[in-house]
């Protein structure tokens, strides 16, 4: 059966980074999470008699073997659950440029796990899809339940998944990507999460991730905005302590990252609301509420030398749609 999912990508406030058990890809700690309208994949999955091996396909982009491997690794996990033997056809597309830096697994993972469990007739709660959605990549979780998701670590599989906290509607949030740099990352996550563990700061981050982790989800019952922006700040740059400090060390940013820093510190000064998060990369996500998004888009548009800018709403979770790639 041909089946395709549509799945967004997540911005987390609070970050997945280091896990307790790296093959099942249980995180250390929980993260807090907010779907992302404008960034999404879609993915139709066609299982069949017909196919010899599994095959990938990126339509306007290049897929490497290792990513063709790790796909058929993630339809095996599928397959077993359907008791199915059949080989399948994967043709997927992002709305945005692969490497064009904004990170495609978890929207991928998502939509693949979707698509590919629905072609094999299984029928999966909303919990079921993200726990394996998680196997294939831990953010990709996140991306199956609507809007504004937690993902509590859990000390087993079968706890660790994630569920919607509130629906996209709930508050009007803002995450402008401005993307810096569209090279693709040398270190991909999976390993930075190992090389994260030897950094003197991890066991600290980890701790205090915890508590902020309680606090955003405060934040979030009260629609506190501040509150939110100053969590979301603190555990991305002890995250990002962590990168620097492991071994061999990740440095993610480049000198316009540290420049649109410093301009959030003076726009907030100036009594702009916004914050900023960072994923594993140098491109800076601005966090702001829907009332404050014009005004601050003006000074955004002065930054000389970006990119791209993409502006994304808070989106649903992962779902079924009816047009197929193929
Ligand atoms: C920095 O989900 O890409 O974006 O489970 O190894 O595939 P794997 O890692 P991945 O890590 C995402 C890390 C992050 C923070 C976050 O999204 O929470």
């Amino acid at each position: 059966m041909k089946k395709t999912a549509k799945a967004y990508a997540n911005i987390a406030f609070i970050k997945y980074w280091g896990k307790t058990n790296e093959e099942l890809r249980l995180p250390s700690t929980s993260s807090v999470s907010m779907n992302l309208d404008k960034c999404f994949t879609l993915t139709t999955v066609e299982f069949a008699q017909k196919y010899y091996k599994d095959s990938f396909e990126l339509i306007g982009g290049k897929v490497t073997e290792k990513e063709i491997e790790k796909v058929s690794g993630h339809l095996s996990r599928i397959r077993k659950i359907a008791k199915s033997t059949q080989f399948a056809k994967v043709v997927s597309q992002n709305s945005f440029p692969k490497d064009g830096g904004v990170a495609s697994s978890a929207s991928g993972f998502a939509a693949l796990t979707v698509a590919a469990a629905n072609a094999l007739d299984l029928d999966l709660s909303e919990k079921e899809l993200s726990i394996l959605a998680r196997l294939g990549s831990g953010s990709a979780c996140r991306s199956i339940p609507d809007g504004f998701v937690e993902w509590c670590e859990g000390k087993t599989s079968e706890e660790s998944f994630a569920r919607s906290l509130y629906s996209p509607s709930y508050w009007d949030l803002r995450d402008i990507l401005v993307i810096v740099s569209t090279q693709a990352k040398k270190i991909a996550s999976t390993l930075g999460h190992h090389l994260g563990k030897q950094s003197i700061f991890y066991e600290k981050r980890v701790s205090q991730a915890k508590k902020l982790f309680l606090e955003a989800k405060k934040a979030f019952l009260k629609k506190d905005f501040p509150l939110l922006g100053e969590i979301m700040e603190k555990d991305c740059l002890a995250m990002h302590s962590v990168m620097m400090t492991g071994s061999p060390p990740l440095f993610y940013w480049l000198p316009k990252t540290v420049e649109i820093i410093q301009k959030i510190y003076q726009w907030r000064e100036e009594g702009i609301p916004v914050y900023f998060t960072i994923d594993a990369g140098p491109n800076v996500h601005l966090i702001c509420e829907g009332k404050d998004e014009k005004r601050f888009l003006e000074k955004v548009n002065k930054i000389k030398e970006i990119k791209n800018i993409i502006i994304n709403k808070p989106a649903r979770g992962a779902y079924l749609i009816n047009e197929h790639l193929f």
